[in-house]
């Protein structure tokens, strides 16, 4: 509601802009009648000054590093919740009872295998294809066997299909790295929770017994709580653009999926890893962050930098610790990679550059380095944050379903182009 008014002055006009107070963070200023009573747009290319929309689901605070779900920080839930808790509660705004836990979680196991035919579907990519590329193409292709969950206005049917989502991309994902290992598909267990089963489905072979450790699963549990939900980031900005048209929700969490495979987003863990491997001793550090501060150099430090934290992203505190506890458990000392990454922070932190430009490690800095010591390939770094973010993504895409303000996406733009002129022959040309 508004509750302010802010005057907008254009030539010898005066416009009334209604401000809206939030729970937590800025003012809003709603333009929405701006156009129809001015005739200007505003302008804003990546949305750094922009609300697309009313959420209640994730808050961020970017110069105190906050992170919450449904009001609660993220440090508490990755110390005391798991990741099944925090799908509940994106998904329905409270943590659950005992028994909404039981119930939710049966439904999930129960719906973590796919349909047999899916399976054809791996053989037709190359096995060098990227497990990102494989599944784009595979989630897209589940509105073609799911149909009884795919009409948005149906609240039954968009349940289902976030459940059927939440349980069966982990099990695509680990298709797609034993398909690009040459290795057999390996069916999900509903005797595992949900982070042993994704281990067992990526590293069992049906040559041998294979052990999910519990450490391991609860470090794999902690990295999807991290990864959740992130407010109106890329990702969850495509998903929600794709569903404002009525598109179904297969479709529109395959196009998150191909926005986040950016490495400015979701692709950086792999960029990151792939960095600090080509930097490879702490002695070639400086080399590299003098290529990040030259503007006539493209480079980036990857896993550093973020729009939103200007102070330290939340996540990547919890990530680093998790990443000493890890490489501990795994018996890895002196991991060259991590001990480039932790004298790259340090150094990055200590540099003008850096502090004035308010970069420090994101969610994507310390999260490869775990990930590599589990045993994944850095192709993998990437569709394990595309499963994580899949309840986020189809919560945000619920939420907007369900917001009666809910419009079809349509920016104006700033038009800069020819004016109007008359075809031309070619032989005038
Ligand atoms: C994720 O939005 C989210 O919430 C995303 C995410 C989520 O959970 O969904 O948090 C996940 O995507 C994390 C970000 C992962 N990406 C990377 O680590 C790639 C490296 N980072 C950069 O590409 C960059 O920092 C972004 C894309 C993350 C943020 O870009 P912005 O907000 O558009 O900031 P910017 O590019 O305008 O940078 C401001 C300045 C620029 O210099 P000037 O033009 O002002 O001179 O800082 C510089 C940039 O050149 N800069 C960097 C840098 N990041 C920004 N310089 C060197 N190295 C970097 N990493």
């Amino acid at each position: 509601m508004a509750d302010k008014i802010a005057k907008l002055r254009i030539d010898d006009s005066e416009y009334d802009l209604p401000v809206m107070s939030p729970t937590q963070g800025p003012d809003v200023l709603d333009i929405r009648k701006l156009y129809g009573q001015a005739d200007v747009f505003t302008f804003d290319p990546g949305f750094t000054s922009t609300a697309s929309c009313e959420s209640k689901i994730t808050y961020i605070d970017g110069d105190k590093g906050e992170l919450w779900y449904r009001g609660y920080p993220i440090e508490q839930l990755a110390a005391k919740s798991h990741y099944l808790e925090v799908c509940y509660l994106l998904l329905y705004g409270e943590l659950p009872t005992q028994q909404q836990m039981e119930d939710f979680e049966t439904r999930v196991t129960r719906h973590t295998m796919v349909h047999e035919q899916m399976h054809n579907f791996f053989r037709g990519f190359r096995r060098d294809a990227h497990p990102m590329a494989t599944l784009v193409g595979v989630i897209g292709a589940m509105s073609a066997f799911y149909h009884d969950s795919t009409d948005v206005n149906d609240p039954w049917q968009r349940e289902v299909a976030a459940i059927r989502l939440i349980a069966k991309v982990p099990t695509i994902a680990a298709m797609a790295y034993k398909y690009s290992i040459g290795q057999p598909f390996v069916y999900p267990r509903n005797d595992l929770d949900y982070a042993s089963n994704f281990l067992h489905m990526c590293f069992s072979v049906p040559a041998e017994k294979y052990e999910v450790d519990p450490a391991l699963a609860r470090a794999m549990d902690r990295i999807f709580t991290l990864h959740a939900d992130h407010e109106q980031n890329a990702s969850t900005s495509t998903v929600r653009l794709a569903g404002s048209s009525g598109a179904n929700p297969f479709a529109c969490i395959a196009a998150g999926i191909a926005c986040l495979w950016g490495p400015a987003h979701g692709g950086a863990n792999q960029a990151c890893l792939e960095m600090l491997r080509e930097i490879g001793t702490v002695d070639r550090i400086p080399e590299y962050i003098a290529k990040a501060k030259d503007k006539s150099d493209p480079f980036k430090l990857m896993g550093f930098g973020h729009r939103v934290y200007k102070n330290f992203d939340p996540r990547a505190k919890v990530m680093k610790e998790s990443a000493d506890e890890v490489l501990d458990l795994l018996g890895i000392k002196d991991n060259p990679t991590l001990q480039v990454a932790k004298e790259l922070e340090k150094i990055a932190l200590e540099d003008p550059y850096f502090i004035e430009k308010k970069l420090y490690p994101n969610v994507d800095f310390y999260s490869g380095i775990i990930l590599e010591a589990m045993g994944f390939p850095t192709s993998m770094f990437t569709p394990i944050f595309a499963l994580s973010r899949t309840v986020g993504w189809i919560a945000q895409w619920k939420e907007m379903i369900g917001d009666p303000q809910n419009k079809i996406g349509r920016p104006r733009q700033l038009y800069v182009g020819n004016d109007k002129r008359d075809y031309k022959d070619v032989a005038a040309r």
